[in-house]
C-alpha cells in the first residue's frame, strides 16, 4: 500500500451522464438487499423491547415463548452471550438490566419463521421497575455543555463583542426558531443477515450482510466488543435502500443479531426492523430549539451574528447536533458567537439525519436574514450580496469557490425572482395567497482520511477496481466507474468495480457527503500508482493498493459547498393549506461527476426539505418516553401529490484544489436551506412569520 499525492485527473466519461450500472439488477428485481441473501435456512430474530423509560428489568419469564411452535431460543440479560467491551451502551444490549429509554431492546426471540418469533415475542413477559425520568425538551431546560459538537467541533466560539455590537446596532433581530424530531425512514428499513463460522486459520468469523452505509464501520464498531480483531467480521453491503445517516454507524439491531447468531451453532440469523421499531432504535434528528440574534447597519451589513442552541441528547450515550456551525462561517459579521447546549434526556439515541446541524440551523438563520430584510427594507437577495464575506469567517482561510452570489443571481433569473411584489400578502390568486421566498445553503466538503483502493489488470485492457465502500442508492457505484475509467483512461466497459464488502479495501462511512471525495481520491491514487508500477499496457494479475494523501490544501483553503434555493408557496385563504407549485436550488458544488445522478441527489435533498418544511414531525409523549408518530400514516413524509415543480441546476465549477475530480460532494446540500426558502415564502403570501418547523396549515388561519 502507497500514499500516493495525486494529480488532478482530466474529464472525459466524468461529466457525462453514465447510466446506473447497477441500474438493470435494480430494475429486474436482482439487487439483493440485506434481508435477501440466501443464508441456508435461517433463524428469524424478532426483539422485545422496553416499556418503560427508565428504570431495570426485574425479571423475564420466557416460558411461554419457549413453548411456543417453533421458537428456538429467548434471550435476556441474564443468559445473553457476555460482551468483551460494553462501554457503548447503544450496542450493548442485554449485558445488565437496566433501561436507558422506552424501545430499548430487553430480549430477543429466534424462531423458525418470522411470525412464530414474532408471536414468542408477544409471549415473554417483561417484569420492568419503572423509575423516574425526563423525556421533554423544554426551552430553557438544555443545561449541559458537551465537550464537542458532531464531527468533532467545538460547542462554543465567540469573536468580537456580540453584546456591545447587537446594543449599537441599527436593527436588531431577535428571535427563537424551532425544528421538530425527525426520523429518517429510508425505503429499505434496517436489517441484518448474520451467522459465524470458523476460517481457514480456525479463527470464529462473524459474517454478516447489514443495510449499511459504511461496512468497515460496523465491522469496526462490533469487532472489539465481540472479543474479536476486525478481520474476524465480515460485513457486506451490495445494495443498500437509503439511509439518510440512519445506516452510518450500527445500531442496537446490529448488535442483536450478531449476539442472536452466537447460539445457533452456525444457523444464520436473519432481523428485518420493522417501520415501527425504527421510530424507537435506529436513529432520529433531535429537536432544536435557535436563538437567533442579528445586528446590521441600516443598509444591511451584519454587525453581529449570536446562535444559541438547546437540543437534546439520551442518557445512555451523547450526540451533540452541531446546529450552529453552518452560522460560523455563512455571513460576515465583526462579532459572533455560537453555542450549543445539550438536555440529557432518558430517550432513544439521536444520531445523523442529512445534513445534521446544517439542515435546522439554517432553518433558523436564514429565516431571521429574511427578517432582517423586512426590517432593512431590502431585498433578501440584496441582504445575502452585502454580506458576502471575503474569507471565511469562521477560519480566515480563502474560500477555494464561493460563487454563491451567482447561484442567487442564476436563480433569480430562472425563477422569475424580479416579478415578485416588494411586500408579503400581496398576490391573492382566487382562494390562494401566493408567494415566493428564498434561502440560501451551505455544506462543508469533507475528505476523510484512511480510504485504500487497489487496481488490478485483466485481460482485454480491463481492469477490477476495488474499494470497500457502499452505495447507498446514490449513484456512487456508477461515479466511481467513471473516475476510475478517467483515473485510468480507459472508457467505462472497461472497469470492473467492486463494493460493499470488508474483504476490499478499507473505506470510509457513505456519510457527510464525503463518499464521493473520499473513495474517489483512493482510487484515483491507485490508478496513478498502478500506471508508474506496471505501466500502460499491463499484463494480467498485476496489481496497486494506494490512499491519497493530501497535500496542505486543508489548511490554506476553506471548503464549503453553496446553494440558492427557490421556492413558491401558495397558502390557502381558508384552510391554511399549503402547496409548494415550485422549488428550484442553484448549487456551487465542484465539479458535477454524473449529471444525472447528481441532480437525482440534489432533487431528493430539496424534496426532503420540502417535506421537513410542511409534513416532517415526530411527535414523542412525555408521560411515557416514546414517539407517538411511528409508522409513515401518522409521521408524513412528502409523497408524489406533494411534490409538484422541483427543479435543481448548478455552475459549471471544478476545485481541484479539493480532490483530483475537482468534485465536493452533494448528498446533502438540497436539503440545507429548502425549508427556510419555504417558510420564507409562505411570509412572503400570508404575512404570516412561522418560526418553527413543520409549517402546518393551522398556523395560517386567521
Ligand atoms: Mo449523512 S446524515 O452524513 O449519512
Amino acid at each position: 500500500m502507497t500514499d500516493v499525492r495525486t494529480d488532478p485527473i482530466a474529464p472525459r466519461s466524468m461529466g457525462t451522464p453514465l447510466a446506473r450500472v447497477d441500474g438493470p439488477e435494480k430494475v429486474t428485481g436482482q439487487a439483493r438487499y440485506a434481508a435477501d441473501h440466501p443464508a441456508g435456512e435461517p433463524l428469524a430474530l424478532w426483539l422485545v423491547q422496553s416499556s418503560v423509560a427508565r428504570g431495570r428489568v426485574v425479571s423475564v419469564d420466557a416460558e411461554a415463548a419457549r413453548e411456543h411452535p417453533g421458537v428456538h431460543t429467548v434471550l435476556d440479560h441474564t443468559n445473553a452471550p457476555r460482551l468483551g467491551d460494553a462501554d457503548d451502551a447503544e450496542l450493548a444490549i442485554l449485558q445488565d438490566d437496566r433501561i436507558g429509554f422506552r424501545g430499548q431492546i430487553v430480549a430477543l426471540v429466534l424462531a423458525d419463521t418470522v411470525e412464530a418469533a414474532r408471536e414468542g415475542a408477544r409471549l415473554v413477559r417483561v417484569e420492568e421497575e419503572a423509575e423516574p425520568f425526563e423525556a421533554e425538551l423544554r426551552d430553557g431546560g438544555a443545561t449541559y455543555r458537551p465537550e464537542q459538537v458532531n464531527p468533532a467541533k467545538e460547542t462554543d466560539t465567540e469573536t468580537g463583542d456580540v453584546d456591545a455590537a447587537l446594543a449599537a446596532a441599527d436593527v436588531v433581530v431577535e428571535q427563537t426558531y424551532r425544528t421538530p424530531y425527525e426520523h429518517n425512514n429510508p425505503l429499505e428499513p434496517h436489517a441484518t443477515t448474520a451467522w459465524w463460522d470458523v476460517d481457514g486459520d480456525g479463527r470464529e468469523r462473524l459474517t454478516m450482510y447489514d443495510s449499511s452505509q459504511g461496512v468497515h464501520g460496523v465491522a469496526t464498531a462490533l469487532a472489539p466488543m465481540l472479543g474479536l480483531a476486525k478481520d474476524q467480521v465480515r460485513v457486506m453491503a451490495p445494495y443498500v435502500g437509503g439511509g439518510f445517516g440512519s445506516k452510518g454507524q450500527p445500531h442496537a439491531h446490529v448488535m442483536a443479531a450478531a449476539l442472536a447468531a452466537t447460539t445457533t451453532g452456525g444457523r444464520a440469523v436473519r432481523l428485518a426492523v420493522t417501520r415501527q421499531q425504527m421510530f424507537a432504535l435506529t436513529g432520529y434528528r433531535t429537536a432544536t430549539i435557535s436563538h437567533l440574534r442579528l445586528g446590521a447597519a441600516a443598509d444591511g451589513r451584519l454587525t453581529a451574528i449570536e446562535h444559541r442552541v438547546e437540543e437534546q441528547t439520551s442518557r445512555i450515550k451523547e450526540f451533540a447536533e452541531q446546529t450552529a456551525s453552518p452560522t460560523r462561517m455563512m455571513y460576515a459579521a465583526p462579532s459572533r458567537r455560537t453555542s450549543h447546549r445539550l438536555a440529557r434526556l432518558d430517550v432513544a439515541v439521536p444520531s445523523w439525519m442529512r445534513a445534521p446541524g446544517e439542515m435546522p440551523g439554517m432553518f433558523a438563520h436564514e429565516v431571521a436574514m429574511d427578517e432582517l430584510a423586512l426590517a432593512c427594507g431590502l431585498d433578501p437577495i440584496e441582504l445575502r450580496r452585502r454580506n458576502e464575506p471575503e474569507t471565511d469567517p469562521e477560519t480566515g482561510l480563502p474560500f477555494d469557490t464561493r460563487r454563491l452570489v451567482e447561484c442567487f443571481e442564476r436563480g433569480a433569473e430562472r425563477f422569475g425572482w424580479a416579478e415578485r411584489p416588494p411586500s408579503a400578502r400581496a398576490t391573492r390568486d382566487g382562494e390562494w395567497w401566493v408567494g415566493c421566498g428564498v434561502a440560501s445553503a451551505t455544506y462543508p466538503a469533507m475528505r476523510m482520511p484512511g480510504n485504500v483502493a487497489r487496481v488490478e489488470s485483466l485481460d482485454d485492457g480491463c481492469y477490477e477496481v476495488s474499494i470497500g465502500s457502499v452505495d447507498i442508492g446514490t449513484g456512487a457505484r456508477t461515479v466511481l466507474t467513471q473516475i476510475a475509467a478517467d483515473a485510468l483512461g480507459v472508457t467505462t466497459h472497461r472497469i470492473e468495480l467492486l463494493v460493499a464488502d470488508t474483504s476490499l479495501p478499507m473505506a470510509t462511512v457513505a456519510g457527510g457527503s464525503s463518499g464521493t471525495s473520499s473513495w474517489g481520491s483512493a482510487i484515483v491514487a491507485a490508478a496513478q500508482q498502478f500506471r508508474i508500477d506496471h505501466g500502460t499496457d499491463p499484463e494480467p494479475g498485476l496489481r496497486s493498493e494506494a490512499s491519497a494523501v493530501r497535500g496542505d490544501e486543508a489548511e490554506r483553503y476553506s471548503f464549503h459547498s453553496f446553494g440558492a434555493v427557490f421556492a413558491e408557496v401558495r397558502v390557502h385563504a381558508d384552510t391554511g393549506e399549503l402547496r409548494v407549485p415550485r422549488l428550484l436550488g442553484v448549487y456551487n458544488v465542484g465539479r458535477v461527476i454524473n449529471p444525472t445522478t447528481a441532480r437525482s441527489q440534489l432533487l431528493g435533498g430539496l424534496t426532503m426539505g420540502l417535506s421537513a418544511a410542511l409534513f416532517e414531525e415526530s411527535v414523542r409523549d412525555p408521560r411515557f418516553g416514546h414517539v407517538v408518530t411511528q409508522d409513515l400514516a401518522t409521521y408524513h413524509v412528502a409523497s408524489h401529490a406533494d411534490v409538484l415543480g422541483v427543479e435543481a441546476e448548478w455552475l459549471d465549477d471544478e476545485t481541484p484544489l479539493f480532490t483530483p475530480m475537482g468534485s465536493r460532494g452533494i448528498g446533502e446540500i438540497g436539503i440545507v436551506g429548502t425549508a427556510a426558502a419555504i417558510a420564507n415564502a409562505a411570509y412572503h403570501a400570508t404575512g404570516v412569520r412561522v418560526r418553527e418547523l413543520p409549517l402546518t396549515a393551522d398556523r395560517f388561519l386567521e
